[in-house]
């Protein structure tokens, strides 16, 4: 049985999970070329990419990047790490960000894009959204940000939806507006083959020094994930 301490010290960044970047222009061109070798090597070996993409402003710049790179969209299939309860094509959505940047700019099957159906409210759309998952699941790569709470997609720190085991869940009361979200679940999050955070700027910097120092936030318990962090981000720990 671990004890608690032991498993706060494991969630200690280890060096091999971390890449500091000396700005977000940089720490975007890197995740880019990480999607990109990430998608070559599983549709080489399964022949499909199955790719989760995480919403807020961060990933802006790494997906205007990655449209560039050299992927085989037609082998790709796109979900998304959580959307909020707005109306199709509300500017605050993340899949609107997602076409924006990226979707609306690469050879990708519009079939092959999963969008969440969040307009019709967090119930429904997560027991949708489990289904579908159920015949993606495990995902190859979640790319995920970082809250200023230590939430992760929308998997808030006290929210009851964090704990649930469900493939996708409901989100209600969310902290960060709108209150009503649809997110991947935890489980869902720590099955994935490979996870990869995005964190810029000087407002993040608490939330991974409550990380390093053991906290269990949501970000913190999703499993062994790649860290992109800029130098605003970095607290006095590095
Ligand atoms: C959302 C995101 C959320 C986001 C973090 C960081 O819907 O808001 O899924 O989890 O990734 O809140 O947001 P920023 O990248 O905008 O700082």
């Amino acid at each position: 049985m671990q004890e608690p301490e032991d498993e706060a010290r494991e969630m200690t960044f280890q060096p091999a999970q971390l890449a500091i970047h000396e700005s977000d222009a940089a720490l975007a061109t890197c995740v880019a070329e990480r999607v990109a070798d990430l998608a070559a090597q599983a549709i080489a070996i399964r022949g499909e990419f199955r790719l989760a993409l995480a919403g807020g402003e961060t990933p802006r710049r790494c997906y205007e990047q990655l449209r560039y790179l050299p992927v085989n969209w037609a082998h790709v299939q796109v979900f998304f790490g959580d959307e909020r309860c707005l109306p199709r094509g509300d500017k605050q959505r993340n899949d609107t960000m997602a076409y924006a940047t990226l979707l609306d700019h690469v050879a990708i099957p519009p079939a092959n894009i999963h969008t969440i159906a969040a307009e019709y409210g967090a119930y429904d759309a997560a027991r949708n959204y489990a289904m579908l998952l159920n015949d993606y699941a495990p995902l190859d790569l979640v790319l995920l940000g970082l809250g200023e709470d230590g939430h992760t997609a929308s998997l808030f720190p006290g929210n009851p939806a964090t704990e649930l085991s469900d493939a996708a869940v409901a989100v209600f009361d969310a902290p960060k507006p709108p209150p009503q979200r649809v997110s991947l679940g935890l489980h869902t999050l720590q099955r994935a083959q490979h996870r990869i955070f995005l964190v810029t700027g000087a407002g993040k910097r608490a939330a991974l020094q409550a990380i390093n120092d053991g906290a269990s936030l949501p970000a913190a318990r999703v499993g062994l994930s790649e860290w992109h962090i800029d130098r605003a981000a970095m607290p006095e720990f590095y």
